[in-house]
């Protein structure tokens, strides 16, 4: 199992294709909770995905690794130069193998090469393999400026 695909992944604009793609992925009530932070449904409906997660207004992109999307993320943007990260996730068959990172890290450069301030994300208090990952990129818990809407998850922020 390769733990290297910096030299084969990179990442590129999602089409409404791939978000089909990615929605299967996702199998249950709670993974599409976990996944979409709130405001998608299972069985999910494309249409309805797309407005829930604000796809129209989102930087929606995939990574793509030896020419198969194998993760989606968006990037969205927030109030004072804070870009927000979600929806990430790497396609089951391909966890474990480095390609979160190589992700997550990809939304992180755009975001700064985008004029970042700071990034931000939200994530199940449960999910430990995503916070672990997020932590080890320089993610800390922070005081969450939207608690309305998310304030069952954890918020972290890491400046740009
Ligand atoms: C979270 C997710 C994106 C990580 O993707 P991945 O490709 O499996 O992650 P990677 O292989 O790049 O691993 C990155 C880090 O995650 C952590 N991690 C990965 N697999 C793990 C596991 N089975 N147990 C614990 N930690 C794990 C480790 O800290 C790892 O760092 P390391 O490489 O230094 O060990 C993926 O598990 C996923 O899609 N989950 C479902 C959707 C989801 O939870 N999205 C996050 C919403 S906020």
């Amino acid at each position: 199992m390769s733990r290297t695909p910096e030299l084969s992944s990179f990442l590129q604009h999602a089409t409404a294709l791939d978000l089909a793609m990615v929605a299967g992925w996702v199998t249950s009530d709670e993974e599409t909770d976990i996944w979409s932070g709130g405001p998608v449904s299972f069985p999910i409906l494309l249409e309805e995905c797309r407005l829930a997660i604000g796809w129209d207004h989102a930087a929606n992109r995939t990574l793509i690794d030896r020419d198969h999307v194998a993760g989606f993320g968006q990037i969205i943007d927030k109030p004072d130069a804070r870009k927000h990260l979600a929806r990430i996730i790497v396609d089951p068959e391909t966890r474990g193998r480095g390609l979160g990172r190589r992700l997550v890290q990809g939304l992180m450069h755009e975001a700064r090469r985008c004029g970042a301030r700071c990034m931000s994300l939200n994530v199940h208090p449960g999910n430990e393999t995503a916070i672990r990952l997020y932590a080890s990129l320089g993610f800390v818990p922070a005081e969450n400026p939207e608690p309305g809407r998310t304030g069952r998850f954890l918020y972290m922020e890491c400046p740009a």
